[in-house]
């Protein structure tokens, strides 16, 4: 008998395929058939810290890209914040499964407030979506990741529910950081966030969005640093996000020391039946290979040698890329 259960950020989930935040998980209904399609846990629809703040006419003065502005001027209404609150509460009425509330942020600032009102909700956990482009000829080093030590431990102050980071993937070294968010708290963590692509149309000489959706090659950078960072950084949950479009890639995830792991652009490309196949599937390998349940695989192809990590890096490096003519 196959058990597909596992442990995340503190929460008891009956398999590893967590439906990540965006417009999939936005209402009751959705979250309902992502429930019965067999999806493990759901992680909300992101609640903007702008929207908290009501920052909207400061936001658009501040904008790089000028429909980013507009956008937020336009979308950002107090209503917002109730109707974000129902949904954790009517998803939670709705759905077994862990429902875990998001925040999109990237300031320590009076928005964490709000934090208190989300457990008051009823959600199982929030995760924080720490999204911010550094391009200041004045940053100094280290300022971004100090950033998210204090929201971090701002938030923590406020709530008892599990808080998970997801962090980006411009970090110089996501382990130093992911060990200093543990000591300060947090219970999991989510490699990566996907950045919003930029591309330009030559035509219109106009900035436009490059590709939204992820390609199954995006997984790379989550295996390679929740392969690093959990054998470093232990007492601390992780979960892959970017690029898991198939059961292959969530084994992979979980070998590497994942304990779930996020689905995006899979369901957006092929709809949410591709859950319960994808399950199969890893059970399958499951039998296959003798293991019973998660834990039994888990983490067993994280990095054996972390001090060796650069000098691996670097020398294959050297192997695929100097001999290639
Ligand atoms: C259309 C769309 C909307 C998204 N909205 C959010 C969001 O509100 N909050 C968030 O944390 N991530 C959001 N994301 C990022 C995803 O949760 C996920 O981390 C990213 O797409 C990488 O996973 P994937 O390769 O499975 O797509 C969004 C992604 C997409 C494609």
């Amino acid at each position: 008998m196959i058990d597909l259960r596992t442990e995340f950020a503190g929460l008891h989930l009956k398999n590893p395929l967590i439906v990540s935040s965006s417009g999939l998980t936005g209402s009751v209904e959705k979250n309902e058939r992502l429930e019965l399609a067999g999806a493990g846990a759901i992680v909300l629809k992101s609640l903007f810290e702008e929207q908290i703040m009501l920052k909207a006419e400061q936001t658009n003065e501040q904008a790089y890209i000028p429909e980013g502005g507009n956008f937020l001027t336009e979308h950002i209404h107090e209503k917002d914040l109730s109707d974000y609150l129902k949904l954790i509460q009517e998803s939670k009425k709705n759905c077994s499964i862990p429902i875990i509330a998001s925040i999109n942020c990237c300031t320590d600032t009076e928005w964490i407030e709000f934090v208190r009102k989300i457990e008051q909700a009823g959600a199982d956990a929030l995760e924080l979506n720490i999204l911010s482009i550094q391009a200041s000829p004045y940053y100094e080093c280290g300022e971004f990741e100090k950033n998210h030590i204090s929201i971090l431990k701002n938030v923590k102050s406020k709530i008892r529910i599990p808080v998970i980071v997801k962090l980006g993937t411009h970090l110089t070294n996501p382990v130093s950081l992911i060990n200093k968010l543990r000591a300060q708290g947090a219970e999991g963590i989510v490699l990566f966030n996907r950045l919003y692509q930029t591309d330009i149309d030559i035509k219109k000489l106009e900035y436009i969005s490059g590709e939204v959706l992820s390609s199954p090659s995006d997984l790379t950078a989550s295996l390679r640093w929740i392969g690093i960072s959990s054998a470093t950084v232990s007492n601390i949950d992780y979960a892959a996000s970017g690029g898991v479009h198939s059961a292959e890639a969530a084994i992979k995830s979980i070998l590497v020391g994942a304990s779930a792991v996020e689905l995006c652009s899979v369901i957006y490309k092929t709809g949410s039946q591709c859950i319960r196949p994808m399950l199969k599937t890893i059970e399958n390998w499951m039998t296959e290979k003798g293991f019973e349940n998660i834990s039994q695989f888990k983490g067993l192809m994280r990095a054996k040698d972390v001090n060796c990590a650069n000098m691996y890096e670097r020398t294959q490096f050297l192997r695929y890329f100097s001999e290639r003519e």
